[in-house]
């Protein structure tokens, strides 16, 4: 088998996590092996990466946290991601390079084309086969967020809701940029109507004919 690397993106309570669900099933239901994983935080490394970005408690730099999501990346993209491609699994990822553009370098004004730079640096230019865009209104995704955890927060989801509206057109932007890669799913619809949306457009990837 072909190995595959499908990356999920979007803003925060999209349904990133059951859409990757879903798809893992199907997946395996068809034969194939899958690889679920994320960013940041899908090594040993990475948790304690992932633990610094999202949990610090006093300022970081804007640069210094794109260095963090960086480095998490380069770790895992080099220990895990790539010899799991490489074995002919489909790695199915939730976040990659697009997340810190849309975050860092458009939200946080460090500059798109700087940002994506050091990531595909990090990542030794691993790109994704495919990549979904779960698109949500910014105050559903939050809500959805409230109603799954209570109030509690990470630091970037504590950002003001003109930062996410910033993030969700830096993801839009990036889709109508590369619609080769990209399929954009409008969240906002049933999970099982965003699921098959999702189905349709990976199955010829991955060698599934459902007819
Ligand atoms: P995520 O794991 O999706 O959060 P959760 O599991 O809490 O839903 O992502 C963690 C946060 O990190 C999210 O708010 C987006 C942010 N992020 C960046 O700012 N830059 C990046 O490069 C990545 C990968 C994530």
């Amino acid at each position: 088998m072909t190995g595959r690397f499908i990356t999920l993106e979007g803003g925060d309570g999209a349904g990133k996590t059951t859409q990757a669900e879903l798809l893992t099933a199907w997946l395996e239901e068809h034969g194939r092996t899958v690889v679920r994983t994320r960013e940041p935080g899908g090594t040993d490394l990475g948790v304690r990466i992932r633990e610094i970005v999202l949990h610090e408690r006093g300022h970081i730099a804007p640069r210094a946290e794109a260095l963090l999501y960086a480095a998490d990346r380069a770790h895992h993209i080099e220990t895990l991601v790539r010899p799991a491609i490489a074995r002919g699994d489909v790695v199915l990822q939730d976040r990659y390079i697009d997340s810190s553009v849309a975050y860092q370098g458009v939200a946080r004004g460090l500059g798109a084309e700087h940002v994506r730079s050091v990531s595909e640096w990090a990542a030794d230019g691993l790109e994704p086969d495919r990549t979904i865009l779960l698109d949500l209104d910014v105050t559903v995704g939050r809500a959805r967020v409230a109603a799954a955890r209570g109030d509690t927060f990470d630091r970037l989801e504590s950002e003001a809701a003109a930062f996410h509206e910033t993030v969700r057109r830096a993801f839009l932007d990036m889709a109508t940029a590369d619609p080769e890669r990209f399929l954009v799913v409008d969240a906002a619809e049933p999970a099982d109507v965003v699921q098959q949306a999702i189905r349709s457009a990976i199955g010829p990837l991955v060698g599934i004919d459902e007819g």
